[in-house]
């Protein structure tokens, strides 16, 4: 270890290794390693205002605020993640930030948990390949981003206890694999370790999450800190594998870190490590680009954004786009008070706010405002209803705007319901009932209830699209810009018909998982529940024509690599993007695995009447499932289904493409079963072998077989009369180990 760190004394070393404050670092010259500042967050920087020592959540200094995750989850589009990485590292460049908290990568697992407007997507696939976009374009500026909750952080109920009972295969394929896509493409240089515990392990104290998966697996080579007051033992969490302890714990962590060196429960080289990593941290950001950030460029990227990922859910008889040579009545107080961003820690201090009826009657001077209802909470005000109707009635065109009010959606807290507010859906009855042409125009951080979708002829969801929110969606309303965000989450048509229904958010201090791989439309698609807007889904002002699927199989160092190639036509009058979506089902009778999973997609712009090809490769591993039996990710051989579509439900093409069995199974050992002995030739035969070959008649083998075949072979002996017992068994797997030795040397 390099001398600076060995000439500090283990008061010291421990002291470095926590916060000095809310959000800063020690920091030691004589150990060359920097004080750092770390700030929130994922749609912006909340970097606490000067004199600001609270607990954090107080005045912050003005920066742009960019469209929720939830929103630019809808965009499918890393491009434009790295860009808005890009743009946050800048302004964290030039306020001082070292470290971005963000982004978050935990998987929807219920619409009611109240922090799904900070994460992206119920689906894995999607999470990863936006999160390490946004990674990528932060770290560029010389910032650290740090993907957050690090692992199975999916409530906000007992977010700081509750114990997630989830198996090992449905938290690898699910909950960590967004994070393992982020670690391995986009090397972040920090990792948050989340509040939560897993299996009874708290997740910021847990080696076998922080050493071994995280950083021995997926090569993790940077700084593990700890969500804000997670860490209950500081020795413990040091040992598993974190490094950083925030915030600064007045002294406690450092106490418990110095006493646990004393008692021998922490390694002295492990605290010399994760101070080297500290450092190397400084180092990585320590050049930062000096410009100051263009703040109205930024804006307008935030405009951008906002409006690639509004998705257009309902459009009846193409209501929309409005017409700006027509009159407008927008009724909401939303559009005049509007809802762009979640409430928490995420929460920044804008730099501007537009509002859209601000937006929309400067595009259409003759328009009226009716607020319709107020956002604080209480029964529907009547007379304001009354005043929105008039409005309606009087205008060509309608748009209300309805959504959840901040106090819904918030860090801290769970939804109990979907519901709007009662006051919004009583507006929107009393409008349809003069006018069934209404266009809905929403804001909320996750899906809310659609009993009302009725009474609307069209319907766009906006998420919570930051502060240029009011321009953004009087662009698509205009139809200056042409929808195309698709759903990263189901809208269900019933709480009761969601995944985790009756497991969230659990009782006494545990929740199950007890959906498993079924979450989001993995759901909805193998259960055959019908949802009320699928995943994938989203409408444009264009149609698109998929045609000509084909599918290819081909080695790649050893491995197969899938490709489809197809045709996508824009079709109608306007120039608009498409996600091509492409969803794969498994061989059937292998192990259970969803009905069909995203497995690659892709967003084109085309102009009127253009044709483009598109590829998308599935690299290899990408089909693989967890194999808990073996602790590998395996690849199923057999026929696999391409399906490529618009939306999880709205498939246009299939292909079929064939895998070759793997890699030969790994062998079995003393504790497998007789029948996985039997069913691998090695193994069969060093049994035959011990036990005197000849098996017999072969119907009576295959009857013991289905009678003894779940028997592990070291529990065998506990039988009366069996010719083995625990040890033959190790004997026997460390012949069967030898054998295939010899085999392979031989070949
Ligand atoms: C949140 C984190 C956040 C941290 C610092 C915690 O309560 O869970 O997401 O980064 O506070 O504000």
């Amino acid at each position: 270890m390099p001398s600076e760190i060995n000439g500090l004394d283990q008061a010291e070393k421990a002291e470095l290794l926590s916060g000095s404050g809310m959000w800063e670092t020690p920091g030691s010259e004589r150990a060359g390693i920097r004080s750092l500042v770390l700030t929130d967050g994922p749609n912006g920087v909340r970097l606490s205002a000067a004199g600001d020592t609270g607990p954090g959540l107080g005045e912050s200094r003005p920066a742009t605020c960019f469209p929720a995750e939830c929103a630019t989850a809808s965009s499918w589009d890393p491009e434009l993640l790295e860009e808005l990485g890009r743009a946050a590292g800048l302004e964290a460049a030039a306020l001082g930030v070292d470290v971005l908290l963000g982004p978050g990568l935990n998987i929807k697992r219920s619409p009611l948990c109240g922090r799904n407007f900070e994460y992206f997507s119920e689906d894995p696939l999607l999470t990863g390949s936006l999160g390490a976009a946004w990674v990528t374009g932060v770290q560029s500026c010389g910032v650290a981003a740090s993907p957050k909750h690090f692992a199975a952080n999916n409530q906000e109920s007992y977010r700081m206890t509750v114990d997630v009972i989830v198996d090992e295969r449905t938290l690898r394929e699910i909950y960590l694999r967004g994070f393992e896509t982020v670690v391995r493409r986009s090397a972040p240089w920090t990792v948050m370790a989340a509040y939560n515990r897993i299996n009874g392990f708290h997740a910021a104290q847990d080696p076998w999450l922080l050493r071994q998966v995280l950083r021995q697996e997926w090569g993790f080579d940077g700084v593990v800190v700890s969500d804000w007051g997670a860490v209950t033992d500081r020795a413990a969490a040091l040992a598993a594998g974190l490094d950083l302890e925030m915030p600064s714990s007045s002294g406690i962590g450092p106490a418990e870190l110095v006493a646990g060196l004393d008692a021998g429960l922490v390694s002295p080289d492990d605290v010399d490590a994760s101070l080297a990593r500290l450092r190397e941290l400084g180092r990585r950001t320590a050049d930062k680009p000096a410009a100051p950030p263009d703040l109205t460029a930024h804006d307008a990227l935030a405009r951008n954004a906002a409006a690639r990922s509004m998705v257009l859910l309902k459009n009846d008889g193409a209501l929309l786009p409005f017409s700006s040579a027509a009159t407008l009545a927008v009724v909401g107080e939303l559009a005049r008070t509007p809802r762009y961003q979640g409430s928490g820690s995420s929460r920044v201090n804008p730099t501007r706010l537009s509002t859209a009826w601000t937006a929309l009657s400067e595009r259409i001077p003759g328009a009226v405002f009716a607020a319709g209802y107020l956002l604080e909470p209480g029964a529907p005000d009547e007379d304001l209803i009354a005043e929105a109707v008039r409005a309606a009635r009087g205008a060509d065109q309608v748009a209300v705007f309805l959504g959840l009010p901040d106090a819904a959606e918030t860090e801290g807290l769970d939804r109990s319901t979907l519901q709007l507010p009662q006051a919004q859906l009583r507006l929107l009855e009393a409008i349809a009932e003069v006018r069934p042409d209404v266009a809905v125009v929403l804001a909320n951080g996750s899906v809310v209830a659609t009993d009302w979708v009725p009474k609307a002829a069209a319907v766009l969801e906006t998420w919570l699209p930051g502060q240029a929110g009011g321009e953004a969606v009087t662009d698509v309303l205009l139809g200056d810009v042409n929808p195309s965000g698709k759903l990263a989450e189901t809208f269900p048509r019933r709480l009761a018909d969601t995944p985790a229904y009756g497991n969230f958010p659990g009782e006494a201090g545990q929740v199950r998982y007890g959906e498993g791989l079924l979450v989001g439309y993995r759901w909805y698609d193998t259960r055959m529940v019908e949802p009320a807007f699928p995943f994938g889904h989203g409408l444009s002002y264009t149609e698109f024509r998929y045609s000509g699927l084909e599918a290819t199989v081909s080695n790649r160092g050893g491995e197969e690599e899938v490709r489809a190639v197809l045709q996508l036509a824009n079709t109608g009058a306007r120039e608009g993007a498409e996600v091509v979506q492409l969803y794969v089902a498994a061989p059937a009778g292998g192990a259970p695995r969803p009905v069909q999973e995203l497995r690659a997609f892709k967003r084109v712009n085309l102009a009127p009447g253009e044709t483009r090809t598109v590829e998308l490769v599935l690299a290899p591993g990408s089909l693989d499932r967890f194999d808990p039996l073996t602790g590998l990710w395996a690849t199923d051989p057999g026929t696999y289904e391409l399906r490529v579509g618009s939306s999880s439900r709205d498939i246009r093409l299939t292909a079929a493409f064939t895998l070759a069995a793997a890699a030969p199974k790994p062998l079995p050992t003393a504790s497998s079963t007789l029948a996985e002995w039997m069913e691998h030739p090695l193994a069969a035969a060093v049994l035959a072998e011990a036990f005197g070959a000849g098996a017999g008649d072969p119907g009576v083998a295959a009857s013991m077989l289905t009678l003894m075949g779940s028997l592990p072979l070291d529990r065998l002996g506990r039988f009366p009369g069996s010719p083995l017992s625990a040890e033959n068994a190790a004997a026997l797997a460390r012949k069967l180990a030898e054998r295939a030795e010899q085999q392979e040397g031989s070949t």
